[in-house]
């Protein structure tokens, strides 16, 4: 692997590669398509075919230009001179891994989420973030829907106050991802580590990213994965196979922070009851609810009100959430801007999902 120092902003588009040419690939590789800073030039994953179907894929859409490279190892790809950056869209055991070696190599690193599934795996990235002259940014893809971005706007110019107590949920009835999600020794869990890391993670970004002190969870597998239900789409392993599965159906959290203040989460794959996505922050000058849409409270001349901004989407919205991860990704391996989700904000979010999972386990409030 060449050690690289960090990719000049020469006005040449940045050279990255993606590795695992799995589902969210798809999302990361039509962004940095859409890019003009940016080249697409590898992709790497274990099923090798699955590598050389998404490099003619991408290859496809610029006629003109170099194809497109398929590697069968991640190594491999970052033996290629041409990547100076990399996403990192494996399945969740594979993260730490593969970042560390990104890092190793000078690069930077764009890493799904969950960054990692255990404490030391997120503290090996954090580490080789350290050491390294590139970044890492998770992939808190929800940080970067419009609607997100209009809400930190007014959060940053004061208009929530201190946010003491925040309520997240994402309830789905039948929506475990099946293949290896649903193996928690290669997932690290079911839905909190998958779903809940995004709530978990917009809320505790919100809140100013304060420490967690004590965390008390509970999980639930009494469902299984309703793997008989085929009258709803749901987000599917590229492997989907319905007849495993050793994650929880649902799963929750209180949290709290130093200095007091509180947030509750709750999240499931398998649920008999309506779908609820939800985000609340609550302030000392005033609220807000991100989803299901975004909307401000506030008081004004002794009068409660709500304000409700006028923009293209007030619900997450995945597209140009996508575009702006990718876009803000491409500035900051070039240098240009610090990465907004580092690796220590990674492991922060992975201290509190163990620490759900250790407390449900005993039965008992966890203490950080
Ligand atoms: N940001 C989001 O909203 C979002 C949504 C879905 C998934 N994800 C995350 O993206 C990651 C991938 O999920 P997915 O749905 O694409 O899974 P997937 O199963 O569809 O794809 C994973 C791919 O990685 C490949 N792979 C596995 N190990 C590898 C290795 N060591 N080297 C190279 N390739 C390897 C597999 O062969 C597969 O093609 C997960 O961490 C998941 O949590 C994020």
């Amino acid at each position: 692997m060449a050690a690289q120092t960090p990719p000049a902003s020469t006005g040449a588009p940045l050279g990255v590669g993606v590795v695992g040419g799995g589902s969210i690939a798809e999302w990361h590789l039509s962004s940095y398509a859409r890019n003009p800073g940016a080249r697409i030039v590898a992709v790497a994953d274990v099923d090798l075919a699955r590598a050389t179907a998404r490099a003619a894929e991408y290859s496809a859409l610029s006629p003109g230009s170099e194809p497109v490279r398929a590697y069968g190892s991640h190594t491999e790809l970052l033996a290629d001179a041409e990547v100076e950056a990399v996403s990192v869209c494996t399945r969740n055991d594979t993260h730490s891994p593969i970042a560390v070696d990104v890092l190793a190599s000078g690069r930077s690193a764009l890493v799904e989420k969950p960054m990692a599934r255990t404490v030391a795996e997120a503290e090996a990235i954090v580490a080789a973030e350290a050491a390294s002259a590139g970044v890492v940014q998770v992939g808190y893809v929800r940080r970067w829907s419009p609607n997100a971005q209009v809400l930190k706007t007014f959060a940053d110019a004061g208009d929530l106050g201190a946010v003491y107590y925040a309520k997240a949920t994402c309830l789905r009835q039948a929506g475990n991802p099946g293949g290896w999600f649903a193996d928690r020794s290669v997932s690290g869990g079911g839905p909190l580590i998958d779903v809940g890391v995004h709530f978990l993670d917009l809320a505790w970004w919100f809140m100013g990213a304060p420490r967690a002190v004590a965390v008390s969870g509970y999980t639930s597998d009494r469902l299984g994965n309703r793997g008989n239900i085929e009258s709803l789409t749901r987000w599917k392993s590229a492997d989907y196979d319905v007849s495993r599965n050793s994650v929880e159906d649902l799963a929750g959290a209180v949290v709290r922070f130093e200095g007091g203040a509180v947030l509750h989460l709750d999240v499931s794959y398998s649920l008999h009851g309506r779908p609820q996505v939800g985000l609340a922050l609550f302030g000392e000058r005033g609220g807000a609810e991100l989803e299901p849409a975004l909307t401000l409270f506030t008081e004004q001349h002794d009068t409660i009100t709500e304000v409700v901004p006028h923009v293209d989407s007030r619900s997450f919205d995945i597209v140009p959430a996508f575009q702006n991860e990718i876009d803000g990704f491409v500035r900051a391996a070039r240098g240009l801007e610090p990465s907004v989700a580092p690796a220590t904000h990674g492991l922060e979010m992975t201290k509190i999902v163990t620490a759900v999972y250790e407390s449900a386990a005993r039965g008992a409030e966890i203490t950080l």
